[in-house]
């Protein structure tokens, strides 16, 4: 129980990696606040978890200094903050709209922004205060420029907020997860990537699991378990980092064919 009657708000959190997160926060002993903008699925979670439901739409800022106002009113603080919500819309450049971008760049970037900022401002009175975002393993990856452009900037955020936010004893770090297997909402996307490459999917994941030294997806336990310990009092003395965790993968994604741009 090392987060003992810790408060832990994480958005995006009604399903897939947000869900495991919340989850082992909740096992270690932490109150936990379900935000997502999908309602009745943070209701189901947080009716498991024994939390508080609340929606939210990360690309609102009304809607997130509510998110962070209604979960100080109901537990006293703000302790944790896991900034996940995100979306990937999966395109070549050429073929990104206007609209693709602004949605990626809104969710994954501002969100981060309008949560982080609302938190801070609670954190800074108490003197501590923990920020983790949930960014991705960061190098070239085709199809996924909006989606890198966006994580890369809340890499960058995460260094300049942490020290910012140094002097309040408040730490704020990354985590990026690797290939997550089949079973979150966004791993559809590799689905359509290995369409996109011209690969079935049992070639697809072969050539996938090769490229990681570890040789197995990453599981959404193992993204928690690295939130777990950024949260903890163990990890006081970590800020301004990014924890990759992706079996030793570094992020080149196949190059494709050139026939899929005619
Ligand atoms: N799945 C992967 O392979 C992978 C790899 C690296 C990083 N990530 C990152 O992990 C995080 C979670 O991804 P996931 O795979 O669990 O995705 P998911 O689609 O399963 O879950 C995302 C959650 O965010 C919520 N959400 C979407 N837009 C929102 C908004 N505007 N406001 C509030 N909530 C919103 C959704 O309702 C959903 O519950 C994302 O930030 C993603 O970029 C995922």
């Amino acid at each position: 129980m090392k987060l003992k009657d810790k408060v832990a708000v994480i958005t995006g959190s009604a399903s897939g990696i947000g869900r495991a997160i919340a989850t082992r926060l909740h096992n270690d002993g932490a109150k936990v606040v379900i935000a997502d903008i999908n309602l009745e699925a943070a209701q189901k979670t947080a009716k498991e978890l024994d939390a508080l439901a609340l929606q939210v739409d990360v690309t609102d800022s009304k809607s997130v200094d509510n998110m962070i106002a209604e979960a100080k009113k109901e537990y006293g603080s703000i302790d944790i903050l896991v900034n996940n919500a995100g979306i990937h819309i999966q395109k070549l450049v050429i073929e990104l709209t206007d609209d693709d971008w602004d949605a990626i760049q809104n969710t994954n970037s501002r969100g981060v922004f309008y949560s982080s900022r609302a938190a801070a401002k609670i954190m800074m009175r108490q003197d501590s205060g923990r920020i983790i975002n949930i960014i991705t393993r960061l190098g070239g990856n085709p199809f996924s420029s909006a989606y890198m452009a966006s994580k890369s900037a809340i890499w960058g955020f995460t260094q300049c907020l942490a020290l910012e936010l140094a002097p309040y004893n408040v730490t704020v770090n990354a985590v990026a997860p690797g290939h997550i297997g089949p079973g979150t909402g966004m791993s559809k996307w590799f689905e359509a990537k290995a369409e996109a490459l011209g690969q079935d999917w049992q070639t697809f994941e072969k050539n996938v699991l090769s490229s990681i030294p570890l040789g197995r997806w990453c599981s959404l336990e193992d993204v928690a378990a690295a939130v777990s310990f950024l949260a903890s009092d163990e990890a006081s003395f970590i800020t301004s980092e990014t924890i990759n965790v992706t079996g030793g993968w570094s992020s080149y994604g196949a190059t494709p064919q050139k026939e899929i741009f005619e």
